[in-house]
């Protein structure tokens, strides 16, 4: 009789601040190729975001519950632990230019002397989404620019409540 092969957990982590397009399309297709695809937000950033970690959670969780085998989660300290902890053997990136190899290449090769056991995965992204990125998506729509299409709707709306907010407290 053959034995089931083992289920296969990844991490997708990142900032997610906000979660864009291009994410969502790296959830989209992880989810496809993993058994279990954790989307962990990093809690200690030393970046000033603009969303707390509880606010990301919930962007992430209402576009994500789509799919059935995707979890969203928030992680301190090292990935690699945090991984481990959760089962993970995959750690998962999105490379969008040769621009993202090199600082993608020195944390992959750190994840792997800190736990060889973990492998980390690139996925190219999608040519449509390459240029987004969070920080140019919060630049944008701050300068008043139009990001319909950058991210989800509920991101966009939230975003915009965000910035409402800020600028009646600024008047
Ligand atoms: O979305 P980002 O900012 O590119 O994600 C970076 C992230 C969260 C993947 C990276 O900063 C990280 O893994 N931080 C956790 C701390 C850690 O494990 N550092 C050593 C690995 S090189």
């Amino acid at each position: 009789m053959s034995q089931k092969p083992p289920s296969v957990i990844a991490i997708y982590p990142g900032s997610f601040d906000p979660i864009t397009n291009g994410h969502l399309d790296l959830i989209q297709r992880g989810a496809r190729m993993f058994d279990k695809l954790i989307v962990s937000i990093l809690q200690n950033d030393t970046k000033k975001p603009l969303f707390s970690v509880k606010e990301r959670k919930a962007m992430l969780a209402e576009v994500v519950h789509v799919y059935p085998n995707v979890a969203v989660d928030s992680f301190n300290g090292l990935l690699v632990d945090h991984a481990a902890a959760r089962e993970a053997t995959v750690l998962l990136r999105g490379i969008r230019a040769i621009s993202d190899y090199e600082y993608e290449l020195q944390m992959a090769l750190m994840n792997r002397r800190l736990r060889p056991d973990i492998e980390t995965v690139f996925m190219m992204a999608n040519e449509a989404y390459s240029f987004i990125s969070s920080r140019l998506v919060k630049e944008v729509y701050g300068l008043g620019g139009n990001i319909s299409g950058l991210v989800p709707p509920s991101v966009e709306a939230r975003m915009h409540r965000r910035l409402s907010k800020t600028k009646h407290k600024g008047a």
